[in-house]
């Protein structure tokens, strides 16, 4: 176990704080969620923040504030048409979870996201991390919100050689993120350190000369930057691989949604066969998709085909295919085929 009195002996816990404060109220970047600051625009965005980076966060955020400008705007509207406003950000459980949970919010705390933590962590989806992010952002509640950006620069600052690909270590920069923070601007401290990670104190060559907070950093001092944090490679992937039927018939296409539950539930695919278990092909190629998820990477062949095999279709339309919602490896399947459906 660290030995957390060590790590702070000789350590000014003010000037960090004071270092950080000032350099974030400074530097900060101008991001959507950060205009018209609500509980419920802070946990949309740390929901879909997470697994995702920024960039590609801004315009789903924008898209899904001007839909669904309020908590009872989002819990009024259909499942469908919510996943639809996260179609391409992946992990759709993220907008499944949250979609529950405030409908919970507007049925049992009329409409306001609670700020205890006991109510807050019970709601569907809501983690240790989203609860830390939520309450403090939101609340200003002197509450740890430990991602990965917050132990790179944990890990740099005091020195800490704990492995962060193992749930475990989050508790242990909990601790110290409680020892650190100050209690009384727990938002700008938390977001401070996110901004921190993401803007300089970067996987890959930090920008130390920048850093509001490297005379006490324990990895500039010793030239270690390159070794911190420690993160043991997650297990190789799983590699499947599938054909897919691209068959048109009439101006429609076939398409099958997959199962409710598991990978990209709901979601709708050309039918698809893992290789080799499916019947022998008759059809003309068109070209390979390479998809990556988080522990699984999918090879998928298209083939164009005249007949299917006897099983349930859905025929759409290019029209009745733009309301549905598709994975972002579907869409790559419809660029090789040529018929790019629309995303919103
Ligand atoms: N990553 C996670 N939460 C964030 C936030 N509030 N601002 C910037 N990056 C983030």
């Amino acid at each position: 176990m660290l030995d957390f009195d060590k790590i702070f002996t000789n350590y000014n816990i003010n000037d960090f704080n004071e270092n950080l404060l000032t350099w974030f109220n400074r530097e900060k970047r101008d991001l959507p969620w950060r205009h018209a600051k609500n509980p419920y625009r802070v946990w949309v965005s740390e929901v879909m923040l997470q697994q995702t980076r920024v960039d590609t966060v801004i315009p789903y955020f924008n898209r899904f504030m001007e839909r669904f400008p309020t908590i009872e705007d989002l819990a009024a509207a259909e499942s469908d048409e919510v996943v639809k406003y996260w179609e391409g950000l992946g992990y759709y459980s993220r907008v499944r979870n949250l979609h529950e949970a405030v409908q919970e919010v507007v049925a049992t705390y009329d409409g306001i996201v609670p700020e205890e933590k006991e109510k807050f962590e019970k709601l569907k989806g809501v983690g240790p991390y989203t609860t830390g992010a939520v309450l403090s952002i939101a609340y200003n509640q002197p509450e740890p919100a430990v991602d990965g950006n917050v132990m790179r620069v944990m890990s740099r600052q005091f020195g800490i050689y704990e492995d962060i690909a193992l749930p475990k270590t989050r508790k242990v920069f909990d601790q110290v993120i409680r020892r650190l923070m100050d209690p009384n601007h727990a938002s700008d401290f938390n977001e401070g350190v996110m901004e921190l990670g993401a803007t300089v104190c970067t996987p890959k060559n930090p920008m130390c000369s920048l850093c509001p907070v490297q005379d006490d950093c324990y990895a500039y001092a010793h030239h270690v930057q390159d070794e911190l944090p420690v993160k043991t490679k997650k297990g190789a992937s799983r590699v499947e691989m599938y054909d897919a039927l691209y068959c048109e018939k009439e101006g429609k296409i076939a398409f099958i949604q997959r199962p409710d539950n598991g990978l990209l539930a709901g979601m709708w695919q050309y039918p698809l066969t893992e290789r080799g278990t499916g019947e022998q092909l008759n059809g003309t190629y068109m070209g390979q998709v390479k998809h990556v998820f988080s522990h699984i990477i999918w090879y998928i062949d298209l083939y164009q085909v005249e007949t299917l095999p006897e099983e349930e279709y859905v025929w759409f339309t290019p029209t009745e295919r733009e309301e549905k919602t598709v994975s972002v490896a579907q869409q790559k399947l419809e660029r090789l085929a040529g018929v790019e459906g629309e995303t919103i």
